[in-house]
């Protein structure tokens, strides 16, 4: 005979796939009933439309019938505003949720001391050399290494994360919780999820500094090795505010062949050593071009790369030459942005995951 205890204890296992937490845990599991082998209970979903309801079934159901259960009667529902808050408190640490104004709001647990999560942020001194397209692909290698992954595009006016990605999704919002979008195994958060019909952002310093609080403040990032952040270019007030919330960030700093390029790359390198921000390295992207005899065409000039890392003392990571990945949108998990594994370019994005890996300390487990 099955009982309710062992029900319950099996669900412990099932996990809200998106909160990452036992549905026990979260409370939503309500009015097991059991008649010999046929069990039946309540699903309490975060919010109604919750579009991973069909994943939580099959858990669910399959969780059960493991136990012995012949039949499995799963009934849907979703929480109460009340409920919804005290579940954002409870993942906010239990901290109360409705503080005395004024009152600094709980630290996110990842920017806690001792957070085991490594920050890197990917900067260049100018757009367009391949930022977002190293930050997206870093971090899916990262990701495919088996490590727990979150991006923030922190590039506000310039978003462009869930479009590489192919993200269509919108984030969950629980009362006062925004949970990131996950894509090929990575965490995202993007100003661009918030923007109607890619109506342009008109905002001042000071909000830029509130948004990037906001990712930490109102995110629930659950448990990370790695949160990576796609800078805006330049030396400005994104730069700035990361170093006052993230001290301890490190750097990628990504640039072209060009001398020039590397030149200007140099501004945020002077920038990550006067913030004491320590530099992982340097990645050069558009290397060169590859022409169908294996011949290298230094289409962008040649050298920035490590004449960048020289002057800054530091490593040159990777070298990616130009090339689009091969994806098509009849796939069924396209993105416009992301090297598969197994074509030249995804191979020497493991092995710059890897190479940070390393760099971090993380190569284990
Ligand atoms: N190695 C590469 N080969 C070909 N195209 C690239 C490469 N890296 C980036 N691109 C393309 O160059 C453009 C700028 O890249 P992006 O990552 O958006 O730069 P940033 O974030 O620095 O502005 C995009 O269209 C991107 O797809
Ligand atoms: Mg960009």
């Amino acid at each position: 005979m099955i009982t309710k205890e062992q029900v319950l204890e099996a669900l412990r296992d099932v996990h809200d796939p998106e909160i990452n937490r036992s549905l026990v845990e979260l409370n939503m599991i309500r009015n097991i009933t059991i008649e010999g082998k046929r069990v039946g209970l309540d699903v309490i979903l975060t919010i109604a439309g919750c579009p991973l309801k069909a994943k939580i079934e099959e858990d669910v159901r399959n969780a059960i019938k493991a136990l012995g259960a012949e039949e499995v009667d799963v009934r849907f529902g979703s929480m109460t505003d009340e409920e919804r808050a005290a579940l954002s408190a409870q993942l906010r640490g239990g901290q109360p949720q409705n503080q005395a104004p004024g009152q600094a709001r709980p630290l996110n647990p990842i920017l806690a001391e001792g957070s085991p999560t490594v920050f890197i942020a990917i900067t260049s001194g100018k757009g367009g050399v391949g930022k977002s397209t190293v930050t997206v692909n870093l971090a899916v290698a990262l990701a495919r290494l088996g490590k727990k992954v979150g991006i923030i595009d922190a590039d506000i006016y310039g978003f462009s994360v869930p479009d590489m990605m192919n993200i269509e999704q919108r984030p969950t919002v629980i009362g006062e919780l925004i949970l990131p979008v996950e894509k090929f195994g990575v965490k995202v958060m993007s100003m661009g999820f918030f923007v109607e019909d890619n109506s342009p952002i008109i905002w001042r310093g000071p909000m830029l500094g509130k948004m990037l609080r906001n990712f930490f403040g109102e995110v629930h990032w659950g448990e990370l090795d790695y949160l990576i952040l796609d800078l805006p270019p330049g030396t400005g007030d994104m730069a700035l505010d990361v170093h006052t919330m993230i001290p301890q960030s490190k750097e990628i700093i990504v640039t072209t062949p060009h001398a020039t390029a590397a030149f200007v790359a140099a501004r945020a390198g002077a920038m990550a050593i006067r913030t004491n921000h320590e530099i992982l390295g340097v990645v050069e992207n558009m290397a060169w071009y590859e022409a169908k005899d294996g011949s290298k065409e230094y289409v962008f000039g040649r050298g920035g790369g490590a004449k960048l890392a020289e002057q800054l003392s530091c490593e040159l990571l990777a070298q990616i030459p130009l090339g689009q990945p091969e994806n098509h949108p009849a796939e069924p998990d396209y993105s416009p942005s992301v090297y598969k594994q197994d074509t030249p370019n995804g191979r020497l994005y493991t092995e710059l995951a890897q190479r940070v890996l390393e760099k971090t300390g993380k190569t284990g487990g």
